[in-house]
């Protein structure tokens, strides 16, 4: 169990890629179900997730995440680290293939994930000088359980968040409900191809003894 269990962590890594193989919604069911023990803060569990089947909703998404993705790419083309804290980008959107959204009609799953601001504890809402993040500890975790509950069943995905920076004209499409925030879109079908090899920066850099300036751990 231990080692199966490590095994998935290390190996689990993004899928963009599907074949047609179909999902169906007893499996989307069972990996929800699984997902569904994930923690939350004071175990509130602000998730939802609506599955997404309406090809023209699907299209729509689409639509609303392609401008997102330009402008990721055109900052990434032109170096800058795009949507970071502290960093401006002045560099203009550039239209770049997504197998992603080009294909979002035929992906076999697509969750759009919600959570209800009302159950979640911000403990950093009051802090000014940055963005508050830590809300995100009660939702993002259950993203990642539907990831590695996905790949207990031979499938792949990827969790995305263009759409956050749309949420406006996405909220509508999706029903959001109100004090609600739309914080991913999960992919999920069974892999052409399932990275395993991935490329992580190593422990020594980035942790350290007592303080985040003392030595490195190893
Ligand atoms: C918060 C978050 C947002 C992400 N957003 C996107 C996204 O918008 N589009 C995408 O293709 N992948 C997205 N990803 C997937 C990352 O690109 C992927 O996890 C990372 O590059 C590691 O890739 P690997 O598992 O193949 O090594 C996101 C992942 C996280 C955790």
């Amino acid at each position: 169990m231990e080692l199966a269990l490590t095994g998935a962590l290390r190996t689990t890594g993004a899928v963009r890629g599907f074949t047609g193989e179909p999902v169906d919604d007893a499996t989307v069911a069972a990996i929800l179900d699984d997902a569904r023990f994930a923690p939350s803060g004071g175990n509130r569990q602000p998730w939802r997730v609506a599955v997404v089947k309406d090809p023209a909703i699907r299209r729509q998404m689409g639509a609303l995440m392609r401008p997102i993705w330009e402008e990721y790419a055109g900052a990434q083309a032109a170096g800058y680290r795009a949507f970071a804290f502290g960093k401006s980008v002045d560099a203009p959107p550039a239209a770049a293939p997504n197998m992603l959204i080009d294909e979002i009609e035929t992906v076999p799953v697509v969750l759009a994930v919600a959570a209800d601001l009302r159950e979640m504890a911000i403990m950093d809402g009051n802090v000014t000088h940055r963005p508050a993040v830590v809300g995100g500890a009660s939702i993002y975790p259950f993203c990642w359980s539907v990831l590695l509950a996905a790949r207990a069943r031979g499938l792949g995905g990827v969790l995305t968040t263009f759409l956050s920076r749309n949420e406006a004209a996405a909220a509508p499409l999706l029903g959001l409900p109100e004090d609600h925030a739309l914080v991913a879109t999960l992919f999920l079908g069974h892999p052409t191809h399932q990275n395993t090899k991935l490329a992580r920066k190593p422990v020594n850099s980035f942790a350290t003894v007592d303080r985040f300036d003392g030595n490195s751990l190893q």
